[in-house]
Formats: structure tokens, sequence, C-alpha cells
């Protein structure tokens, strides 16, 4: 809920120019706002925060941070205990409809993604035009996109109901469509989803089953995945939930607005960090492991290295990410349950840590591992290649699109997202003829 407060802002200039009194408007948690909306009709000027560091793009009841205390609420409650007591799907439900699903509730929402999990067969000739070899996020990118061509005209964005039916679509067909691009990658048949499987156990059947033999899901690898989507459902208004708040602000239909969110996603420095973090360790790894690890860390202090921790540091996140302590606990979950204990991998990135904790530089930047820091040894222990690790991610990250897509969408203040800039550019000036230009 935003309220008015009764504190005010003035903004004086030094050159006489009018003051402005600027309004303050309180949440229910967090830093209150100043409201610039007239601003520029006010005093011709706008304000400049390349990369929103100080700005809040919209009013929303959905997710909650806070960077220095560590701390993650979806719709007030802690990630900690959902990740403990809850599913994926519950997770999905509380997301979009703003609180956790009776016992009906549950068994109907349950039933209603399970209805939707196929895609339409034409899909299947959709993903031939691709290489084998192309990157998943690629694959999923152009997937997500083609959705629009199977709904595009059943879907007003404005109508609530068709939004609904657009939200349960998109999460019901994700985990068909990277289960999907895995396997036309590695060429094997695509399995159909199962009805009777979990939403966790359907997807992990249609990656690593085939037609050949039975499948049996393995109880503590289905939990971990499920456990790695509710970590990734929602965050706030990081970039690519920016971009699908932005890009759907068009009044686009909501396949391609959450197609722009998977491609922003794929980019290293949001969700490609996981694979890059991975990337990182076996770099390490085959450098020569813990002993390696302080020559790295030197690099990474060198700014002209242009080397960076990945998985760590984060521009909300001033402490622990609470998502990465419960990465690292699954991972521990996992490994175990594999007889993978003494897992290098794992061994190098807790010494990695450890190390980076202690140092100066780190600390003194407050760079602490993020989510992406151990979801990638989880991933890589449950099977899933490297190249999938943010198409995974994308899978977990469209319920909270949609629900942020939505939100937007059904307030009836929205408008269509257009920010302007400062200019630094040439000013008028006029075209010459050829012969006289230098
Ligand atoms: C996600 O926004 C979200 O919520 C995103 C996300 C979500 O759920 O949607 O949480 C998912 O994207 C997690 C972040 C994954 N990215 C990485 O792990 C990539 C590595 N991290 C960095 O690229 C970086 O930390 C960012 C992009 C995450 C945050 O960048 P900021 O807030 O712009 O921080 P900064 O670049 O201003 O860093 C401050 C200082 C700088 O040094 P100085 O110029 O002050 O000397 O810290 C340094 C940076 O050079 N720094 C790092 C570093 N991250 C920041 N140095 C080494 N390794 C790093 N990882």
């Amino acid at each position: 809920m935003m309220t008015p407060s009764n504190v005010k802002a003035t903004l004086s200039f030094s050159d006489g120019s009018p003051a402005m009194e600027l309004p303050l408007y309180k949440g229910s948690i967090g830093p209150d706002v100043i409201d610039i909306r007239k601003l520029y009709a006010q005093t011709g000027k706008f304000t400049y925060d390349p990369g929103f560091l100080s700005t809040a793009s919209c009013n929303s009841t959905i997710t909650y941070i806070d960077g220095d205390k560590g701390e993650l609420l979806y719709r007030g409650y802690p990630i900690e205990q959902l990740a403990v007591h809850c599913d994926f799907l519950d997770t999905c439900y509380l997301l979009l409809y703003g609180d956790l699903p009776n016992a009906q509730q549950q068994k109907e929402f349950h039933k209603l993604v399970t209805n939707h999990t196929m895609v339409n067969e034409q899909m299947q000739f959709f993903l031939r035009g691709f290489r084998r070899d192309a990157h998943p996020m690629a694959v999923m990118t152009g997937l997500v996109g083609a959705l629009s061509a199977f709904y595009h005209d059943s879907t007003d964005i404005n109508n609530p109901t068709h939004r609904e039916i657009a939200a349960i679509r998109l999460i019901a067909k994700m985990p068909t469509l990277v289960a999907m691009a895995y396997k036309y990658g590695v060429g094997q048949p695509y399995m159909y989803p199962q009805n009777n499987l979990s939403y966790s156990a359907n997807f992990m059947r249609m990656m690593f089953a085939t037609p050949c033999e039975p499948y049996e899901p393995n109880d503590v690898l289905v939990r971990a995945i499920d456990r790695i989507f509710i970590l990734h459902a929602d965050h706030e208004q990081n970039a690519s939930t920016s971009t699908v708040r932005l890009c759907g602000s068009s009044g686009t239909n909501p396949f391609a607005a959450i197609a722009a969110g998977v491609a922003c996603l794929w980019g290293p420095a949001h969700g490609g960090a996981n694979e890059a973090a991975l990337n990182m360790l076996e770099d390490i790894q085959r450098a020569g492991g813990v002993e390696k690890i302080g020559e790295f860390i030197r690099q990474v202090k060198d700014k002209n290295s242009n080397v960076k921790l990945m998985g760590f540091g984060h521009r909300v996140y001033k402490n622990y990410d609470p998502r990465a302590k419960l990465m690292r606990e699954t991972c521990h979950e996992v490994l175990t349950a594999l007889g993978l204990g003494n897992d290098p991998l794992f061994k190098l990135a807790m010494a990695l840590e450890k190390i980076a904790l202690e140092d100066e530089y780190f600390v003194a930047r407050k760079l602490y591992p993020n989510v992406d820091f151990y979801s990638g040894i989880v991933q890589r222990a449950i099977g899933i290649p490297v190249s999938l690790f943010t198409a995974i991610f994308a899978l977990a990250r469209t319920v909270g699109w949609i629900a942020q897509l939505n939100e937007m969408i059904g307030d009836p203040e929205y408008k269509i997202g257009r920010p302007r800039q400062l200019y630094a550019g040439a000013p008028r000036r006029d075209v010459q003829p050829i012969a006289q230009r230098a």
C-alpha cells in the first residue's frame, strides 16, 4: 500500500530558480520514495540515474528485498520458509494471487497447470530451424517469442481472464520448452509431459527419460530442482523483470514481453552468471584447484584484467544473498545423496567463498556470494548441462515476470514506459554538400 508521508522534500536551485516541494510516499516496509512525476513540468529538468540505482520504477506488492539485512520476502513470506515448507507451484500461486493456496485451491491450481503442459505440435518444427549446437537461451528466446504466434489472437492483455490464462500457459509450458531445447541439442526424442507427476518430477522426466526404458524420478533431485525454481521465482525490479515491465507497457502480448525477459536474463551480469560461475570454477580447477585461488583473486583485484568473481556481488544485496545460503545447503544435500560429498568443485567453491569473505577487497565492496554461485554446482550434480543453467533460471523466473507484468497492466494508472535522457551530442547543424565536408 502506498501512503502519502507527512514529510515533504524541497528542491531549491542555487541560481534562484523557483524551488519546488516534492511529496514523499511510504510503502509497508523499506525506503520511502520522493514523487518526482511533476518535476519536469514544473522545473524543465529531468533526474539523472543511469542504472536506476536510486530509482523506484513502480509501486509493487509482490517481492521485497532488504539488501543490508540479506532478506527476501515473496508477498511477505521469507524465502527461507517458502523453500522449506512449500513447493514451486505453491510459490507460483502465492506470487500470482497474493497468498498461499489452501488445500482446495492447491489441488485446483496444480490440475490447471498440469492440463496446460503440452505445447502445440507445430513447436517441434520451429526447433528444427536451429543448429543442434545452438545455445539453449537462443532457442528459448525464439520459442517463448513464438508462443505469441499460437496465442496472439486469444490474448487481450487488458482482459484479466486472458492475462490469467496466459500466466498459466507460460508457467505450465516453460518446463516442456526447456526440456525440448535440451533434447533437441542432444539429439534425443522429445518426452511428452506426464500428468500424473508433480511439476518438477515431470520436468526431470521430460529432461532425462527416453522412450526406451521406464524412468523413475529421484526424489532428492526432484526436491532440489523444485527448490532451485522457488529460489529463482521472483526478485523485485531486477534487469529482466524491468525489461518485461517496459516491454509489456506498450500493450504487447505477454508471450512477447516474457521473451524480452528471457533475452535480458541471458547476460553474464544477470542470469547468465550461474553458467559463468561454474565455468570459472572449472577453469580454476583445471589450472590447479585450491592452490590457484590466490592467483585468481589477484587477477580479480586487477582492474585491467576485467576478471570478475562470477556468482559474487549484487546490486541490492550488500550482505549474504539469502538464496545463496539455501543453495549451498541444497548443494550439500544433493552431493551427499549422490555420494559426491567430496566433489572437488564444491570443495573449491567453499574454499573460494571462505577466502573471498576474508579478503579486504571483497569485504570493503560488500561482495558476497549470490544465488548464482552454488546453483551451478547443484545443477551439474543433477545432470543439467552448463549451457542450460540460465534456461532453468528463465523457467523459474517466468512466474515472477508474469506476476509483475500482470500487476502493472492491472494498475489503472500505468502508462507506457518512456524514460528521457541528458543529451550531450551535437547541437543543431545543417547538412553541407559533400564537396564541402572535411
Ligand atoms: C543476478 O538484480 C537482481 O536481483 C539480479 C538477480 C535476480 O535474482 O534477478 O539477483 C540475479 O543477476 C545475480 C547477480 C549475478 N551476477 C554475477 O554474479 C556477475 C558478477 N557480479 C557483478 O557483475 C556485479 O556484482 C553485479 C552486476 C551483480 C552488481 O554490480 P553493481 O551493483 O553495479 O556493482 P558494481 O559493479 O558497482 O561493484 C561495486 C564494486 C566495483 O569495484 P570498484 O569500482 O568500486 O573498485 O565491486 C566490484 C566492482 O568492480 N565488483 C566486483 C564484482 N562485482 C562487483 N569485483 C569482482 N567480482 C565481482 N563479481
